[in-house]
């Protein structure tokens, strides 16, 4: 019953207002603004929350709420939209064009609610195309900015709120204590942290496989890992996980697959041989597009072939997490990326029903869930690896010796990280063999070798990336050990770029 009803307006981080939430253990009802009425009956939440959206509250077929929610006596927080929606309903005034976007100081008056523990100043993020510029009687300003006067404002009497920035953002410095206070001290709904029930997850899956057998493409990332052992766990040799070796994963990606899945949980994953395929299909390809696509490719032809031999299948396993969800329906470069994945190109007749356990979960839940079904800590915390794997961190043609190479230069950063504790700090860390060639003396000789750069950067969401600042040490012992242990490299440059403008990675 400790429900929030959360009012979608169309707003691109709605899901991301849902995502703080459900981080506090709270139960998140994500309602269109016409059902809102009808869900405060079914649902009798503890607060309501009124996302922002696009559009303005003079716009013709602007969405619009019953007024009737203001005086039900239930805890109120519009945010952007969904305050301006409140001042005009109430009688205040929203003027059009003093757009707004980005970092904002906050200067705050009121510390009793919202913003109780709150510095005097704080830094929040804007992003709104109108503006509140005459709030309705009774209400008060608790907070404000250089340009928007009314940032943040109550009701006198009433628990109803306004903010004008958003909160949700991880640019908004205290985002989360603001959340804190509306859920616990505002609606008065305990935090009670709230622990994953794998248990009822596996018993789910028992339950909608029955019978029936799953087929599912394993990689041994994290997120395939963690739905594969809990289908595992769920239905047994019921399940055919596939993983196709294709010789552009990372070092030790078989050998792992082999020593956890089959031993730990009795899994049973058919392995498939393709590396001279991949090289095949690779040969002369230099475009990093062209590369893309036709790894997509033979991942498909390949996995498909698999599928003639498994006609008793009846669901498709993946391991879609809520935020490929979320991208694949989003931002144009999270949908970029989906196209490339393994899975996720398969054609669309595939007469297969989904299997996708961690649907709902984000990354740090679905590594809890990992942990605590028993995967080792190698699995549940490995970095994420594109799907192309090292074809796109190797320019230019990938040939088995170019493989050979990256390979191994790629293992030893990947082992230099982990023995100086940086591997788990770190978002991403890789190599990427140039098609550059330098100078180098080795002993006595001369030779015109391989430059290997390095590119180690921290990210929260992939849109935004800045380069790790290493230790020099650490550093040095990469480079050296990369010109000692790989052949024909002559030099190594660490890549001091942030994202954007560069992408990160190389192809
Ligand atoms: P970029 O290079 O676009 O990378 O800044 C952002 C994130 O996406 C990963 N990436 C890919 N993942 N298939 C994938 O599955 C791809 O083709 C691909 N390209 C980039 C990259 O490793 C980083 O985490």
């Amino acid at each position: 019953m400790n429900s929030i009803i959360l009012v979608d307006f169309g707003s691109q981080t709605c899901h991301l207002i849902g995502r703080r939430l459900k981080d506090l253990g709270i139960e998140v009802i994500i309602v269109d603004p016409e059902d809102v009425l009808s869900a405060i009956k079914k649902y009798q939440p503890k607060g309501i929350i009124l996302s922002g959206g696009p559009s303005s509250v003079y716009e013709k077929n602007a969405p619009t709420i019953n007024k009737k929610i203001f005086s039900l006596n239930i805890p109120i927080l519009g945010i952007c939209y969904g305050w301006q929606l409140t001042a005009y309903l109430l009688g205040g005034k929203v003027e059009s064009g003093k757009k707004e976007y980005g970092p904002a100081n906050l200067k705050i008056s009121d510390f009793d609610s919202l913003f109780y523990g709150f510095p005097k100043k704080t830094s929040v993020w804007e992003s709104h195309g109108d503006t509140v510029t005459k709030i309705p009687n009774n209400f008060i300003t608790i907070a404000s900015t250089e340009s928007v006067s009314f940032a943040a404002v109550k009701h006198n009497t009433r628990n109803i709120f306004g903010i004008q920035f958003h909160p949700e953002s991880s640019h908004t410095e205290k985002g989360g204590l603001l959340f804190n206070n509306f859920i616990t001290r505002i609606c008065k709904i305990p935090l009670v942290p709230k622990k994953i029930n794998v248990e009822e997850i596996i018993q789910q899956i028992k339950e909608k496989v029955g019978e029936r057998i799953v087929i599912g493409a394993f990689s041994g990332g994290t997120d395939s890992a963690v739905a594969g052992a809990l289908v595992t766990k769920a239905i047994g040799k019921k399940f055919i996980p596939i993983y196709i070796e294709s010789g552009l994963m990372r070092q030790g990606t078989i050998k792992r697959i082999k020593r956890v899945f089959p031993k730990l949980l009795g899994m049973k994953v058919k392995i498939i041989m393709a590396k001279k395929n991949f090289l095949e299909t690779l040969k002369r390809v230099v475009d990093p597009e062209q590369k893309r696509k036709a790894i997509g490719k033979l991942y498909i032809q390949l996995f498909e072939k698999e599928l003639i031999n498994t006609p008793q299948a009846h669901f498709l396993m993946q391991g879609t997490t809520y935020a490929d969800f979320i991208h694949s329906k989003g931002t144009k470069h999270a949908a970029y990326i989906k196209s490339h994945h393994n899975v996720g190109g398969l054609p669309k007749d595939i007469k297969l029903e989904l299997l996708e356990p961690l649907k709902y979960f984000y990354t740090d839940q679905v590594r809890e869930i990992g942990l605590q079904i028993g995967l080792p800590k190698d699995v549940v915390f490995q970095q994420p690896f594109p799907g192309p794997g090292h074809a796109v961190r190797i320019l230019g043609e990938v040939t088995a010796q170019r493989l050979e190479k990256q390979v191994l230069a790629d293992a030893v950063l990947v082992d230099e990280m982990k023995k100086s504790k940086w591997y788990e700090k770190v978002f991403q860390c890789w190599t990427i063999l140039t098609n550059s060639k330098s100078t180098a003396v080795k002993g006595d000789t001369r030779f015109f070798g391989d430059v290997v750069a390095i590119r180690i950067v921290n990210s929260k969401d992939r849109m935004s990336a800045s380069w790790v600042d290493l230790p020099y040490d650490v550093l040095q012992r990469i480079s050296t050990r990369i010109i000692n242990e790989v052949p024909g490299v002559s030099r190594v440059v660490y890549d001091i770029t942030t994202k954007p403008p560069a992408t990160m990675e190389w192809e």
